[in-house]
């Protein structure tokens, strides 16, 4: 066990753990931060996504440990990120969601996106929802919220 203290969504919690604990067991419960789903636990589907230091980063795998330091964002700090708000205000109107598991990693997905790209293009949203799985089809509304926002809506409300 080592302690180590982690800031996320803008606070420090210091706890102890194996160091070698994947994130999202300590963000999910340690920390009571429910946002980041534990689909695949293998790095292969994106549901476990997070922001470290504003990059996407999956949480399922890679030690807590390695974050320490880092300011990490999970799906319930993404209203205070400067393209969060816009994209979960697009996913609802789009109605881009159906059961909803994988939908907090790829909304995480997009905010970083847009976040270092106000104007991506299709292939630069492609790229960065590579990475994520939706096993109820969602995807063709997850596009047209992505490209709507792609249009002017996340820069517009920054
Ligand atoms: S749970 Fe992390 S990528 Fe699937
Ligand atoms: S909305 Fe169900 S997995 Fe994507």
């Amino acid at each position: 066990m080592e302690k180590m203290t982690l800031r996320v969504n803008g606070a420090a919690h210091e706890v102890e753990a194996d160091p070698a604990t994947p994130l999202i067991y300590i963000l999910r419960n340690r920390l009571g931060l429910m946002g980041a789903k534990l689909g695949c636990g293998l790095e292969q589907c994106g549901a476990c996504a997070v922001l470290a230091d504003g990059e996407k980063v999956l949480s399922c795998v890679r030690a807590a440990s390695e974050f320490a330091g880092a300011e990490i964002v999970t799906p319930e700090g993404l209203a205070a990120h400067p393209a969060g708000a816009a994209v979960q205000r697009a996913f609802i109107e789009e109605g881009a969601a159906q059961c909803g598991y994988c939908t907090p990693g790829i909304v995480t997905a997009v905010a970083a996106l847009l976040a270092r790209n106000a104007r991506p293009d299709e292939a630069a949203i492609r790229a960065a929802l590579h990475d994520h799985l939706c096993r109820c089809g969602s995807h063709s509304r997850v596009l047209r919220a992505v490209r709507r926002l792609a249009q002017g809506e996340a820069a517009d409300a920054r």
